[in-house]
């Protein structure tokens, strides 16, 4: 029984451990090092090069290294038949509505402005209204967007959601599809992004979508870069309608020195660490898989192909 492993550099000897340490038949295979194709029985990958997966002759499931599969839909030779699952993780869920409940508070309480107001030594009193007054648009309402909007919910913020599909949450206003957007985000007054990234949601952060947040909106992507349209976002920061943006995520990663986005005053930056997969609980998952792989059994977040999510 094998896998193939493509994961950062940094966290290749832990998975190492953890998976041997839960399934000591089972051989890694460190990408680039394959050995015999045909001995492939999974793969458990972050951003393999494209069309190494339609070369395993024998792959019976592919398993994404975190919650999105989107890098592994951009890979045309993709065997689409095969398989695939992504993340869903206690750990990954907690960290991930840490940052959103961190970052909503921030742009709530406007904490980028006091820290502008301080580097210039000024004592500047901005109004902040309570969270019940207060609204919060999540954009998707999966694993992730539903935790971080109860979280939000439980704050005693005003938080509404929007999802592809209708769904509903306790304390949350859901809204969904294409009729739904307007009026979910005439009232986000700060607009957090998860939404998978797909050919629907692609560019979905762009200026139409500004035009219809509140004046001077807070946003936080936490998804994709793909998700936003960049230039659309500079634009909106110097017109007004976007007061902050926090932004750990960026179509170029890691976000190039030279790029504008590194030294606005009105943009925060994290390198793409709102939330990070840890081997030690997602080993667990992958090894569930591959049990339920070896007896037939449906497997856990299976991916829908479809969708792409
Ligand atoms: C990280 O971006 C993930 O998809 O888990």
């Amino acid at each position: 029984m094998t896998l193939l492993l493509k994961s950062d550099g940094d966290r290749r000897d832990q998975w190492f451990r953890e998976l041997a340490s839960r399934m000591p038949d089972l051989e890694v295979r460190s990408w680039p090092d394959l050995g015999d194709p045909a001995e492939i029985e999974f793969a458990l990958v972050w951003e393999i090069p494209h069309g190494v997966l339609r070369r395993l002759p024998n792959l019976r499931a592919i398993f994404s290294i975190g919650a999105g599969v989107d890098h592994l839909f951009a890979d045309p030779e993709l065997p689409r038949q095969i398989p695939i699952c992504r993340v869903v993780d206690r750990n990954l869920t907690v960290r991930m509505t840490e940052y959103v409940v961190l970052n909503t508070l921030r742009l709530h309480r406007r904490d980028p402005e006091y820290l502008d107001a301080q580097r210039e030594g000024r004592w500047r009193e901005l109004y902040a209204p309570t969270a019940a007054e207060r609204g919060v648009g999540v954009m998707g309402l999966g694993a992730l967007g539903g935790d971080a909007a109860r979280a939000l919910a439980a704050l005693g913020f005003r938080v509404m959601g929007w999802s592809r599909r209708a769904r509903d949450l306790q304390g949350v206003e859901c809204f969904h599809g294409g009729d739904g957007l307007a009026p979910f985000l005439a009232r986000a007054d700060i607009l957090v992004c998860l939404l998978p990234l797909t050919p629907e949601t692609e560019g979905i952060l762009g200026a139409n979508l500004f035009a219809r947040l509140p004046r001077a909106a807070g946003l936080i992507n936490a998804a994709r870069g793909g998700h936003l349209i960049e230039a659309d976002l500079l634009a909106a920061l110097e017109s007004g309608q976007i007061r902050h943006a926090v932004l750990d995520v960026f179509r170029a990663e890691p976000l190039p020195a030279e790029h504008p986005f590194w030294r606005h005053r009105r943009i925060t930056i994290t390198p793409h660490t709102a939330s990070v997969t840890d081997p030690s609980s997602v080993a667990e998952l992958v090894a569930e898989n591959i049990r339920r792989a070896r007896s037939g059994e449906p497997l856990l977040h299976r991916v829908d192909p479809t969708t792409g999510y």
